[in-house]
């Protein structure tokens, strides 16, 4: 058995979410997604809307995600790929050019897969920001 593990924190679940748990998924039989605890998220300057209870169970709804274990800090890596027996990380392509993971190699095969253009938590936390000012001048009482 093949089996996968990726990273993030998976908030305001959205497409390219999906895409890539899809295609991960398809790397193997078995797929692991180490979601950001909000402590963590805490630590990398992220709030999310969602707190980690909640992301874990829409995760776990997902037909590709076997297990959701939590990621707790950026040195854990290798106990995952030992304690999970993994074959393959996977990591989004905004990583690709950087050479942060190199040193999991030794241990297991590291796979960059592309982002899905157009959609993130990020610009979907903004877009609503922006209609909501938008709308709330739409409701300024007319004189
Ligand atoms: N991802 C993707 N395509 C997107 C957005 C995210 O493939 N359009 C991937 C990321 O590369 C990562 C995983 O989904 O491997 C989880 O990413 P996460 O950072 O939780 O999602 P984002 O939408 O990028 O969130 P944010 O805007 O807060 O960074």
């Amino acid at each position: 058995m093949k089996r996968i593990l990726t990273y993030g924190t998976f908030d305001l679940l959205h497409y390219g979410h999906i895409r890539i748990l899809k295609r991960a998924k398809e790397l193997g039989d078995y797929l692991v997604v180490a979601l950001s605890t909000d402590e963590f998220n805490a630590i990398k300057g992220k709030t999310a809307y969602h707190n980690y209870e909640t992301r874990k169970k829409m995760l776990e709804a997902i037909r590709y995600v076997d297990l959701v274990i939590p990621e707790n800090n950026w040195e854990q890596k290798v106990q995952d790929i030992k304690d999970y027996k993994i074959d393959v990380v996977v990591m989004g392509s905004d990583w690709a050019d950087s050479d942060k993971f190199d040193y999991l190699k030794e241990y297991c095969d590291v796979v960059f897969l592309e982002r899905t253009p157009g959609v993130s938590t990020t610009q979907i936390k903004s877009d609503l920001q922006l209609q909501e000012a938008v709308s709330g001048v739409d409701q300024v009482p007319q004189t």
